[in-house]
């Protein structure tokens, strides 16, 4: 059942029990580049929370907002991350990595972080009916989200026959990946310079990114979002062997925010 509670601004009048934000949690961090536009604290007083769960190994907390017919993911008392309105880039991301996937026979594809499905949706429309599409989402709860009340904006991907979904750090599965994936697809934060979770540094690293190759199966790709260009990182997909190709992408059909797609091919087959 929805919980339906007003949401006070963070300095006011803090929640009881787990909704409580703590003067901690509300102080917001400056980010280097950012995926939405930060909510001002005016509009967060007229959404509705609708849930908070926690995110493993980290102190704070998930929360889902609603305002009208749209749903908001925070991070409790900080960063947006991402919501129903604005999701043309991360479509763009699963189609840039799927494209041509479609008569690979038993394709297998890689997304890490769920959020609200758009980019698993993208990429299954593009892929064939033998297809594989594994989806590794960290925090539990944003899996029951999306099987709950965020099914129907992503038209409910979680249902589809070829999706696996794992609640696993992406990294657990690449580090152990055996068989291969012919596109590997990431949107697990803001972008390789823009963090909410330290941890997520590795995958864009150097070390990350070698693993990632190794995951991958001749002729595939990698693709990587981000809020924002970044050429050390466009470096570092070079010095680690990859071919890579930036594509800008909007946050609506045609206008809103510039954000960046890496599409990063090994240079060696
Ligand atoms: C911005 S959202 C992804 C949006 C997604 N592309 C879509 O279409 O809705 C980022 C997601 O990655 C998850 N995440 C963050 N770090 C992760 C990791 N290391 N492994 C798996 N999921 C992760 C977050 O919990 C969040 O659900």
């Amino acid at each position: 059942m929805e919980k339906r509670l007003e949401v006070p601004t963070p300095h006011i009048e803090p929640l009881p029990h787990r909704n409580q934000i703590s003067a901690e949690t509300a102080r917001v961090p400056t980010f280097a580049a950012e995926r939405t536009p930060r909510i001002p604290p005016a509009t967060v007083r007229h959404m509705q929370l609708i849930d908070t769960v926690s995110i493993p190994g980290a102190d704070n907390e998930l929360a889902l907002y609603k305002r009208g017919k749209d749903y908001f993911i925070k991070i409790l008392g900080g960063q947006d991350l991402m919501n129903t309105r604005a999701h043309a880039s991360e479509d763009a991301l699963g189609e840039i990595a799927s494209a041509g996937l479609r008569q690979t026979r038993q394709a297998r594809v890689l997304i890490g972080g769920l959020g609200m499905g758009f980019t698993l949706s993208a990429a299954l429309r593009q892929l064939g009916v033998d297809a594989e599409v594994v989806v590794a989402e960290i925090v539990p709860g944003v899996i029951d989200w999306n099987r709950g009340v965020l099914a129907e904006f992503a038209g409910r991907p979680l249902e589809d026959s070829r999706t696996l979904i794992q609640a696993v750090d992406v990294a657990i599965l690449l580090r152990n990946e055996r068989v291969g994936f012919d596109a590997i697809v990431l949107d697990v934060d803001n972008g390789p310079d823009a963090l909410t979770r330290a941890s997520n540094q590795w995958l864009y690293s150097r070390k990350g990114l070698s693993v990632i190759l190794q995951a991958l199966r001749p002729g595939g790709a990698l693709a990587v979002w981000s809020a924002g260009p970044d050429r050390a990182f466009t470096k570092r997909l070079q010095a680690a062997g990859f071919v890579v190709e930036e594509v800008s992408v909007r946050a609506h059909a045609g206008k809103g925010a510039r954000h960046v797609v890496w599409l990063a091919r090994p240079s060696s087959p």
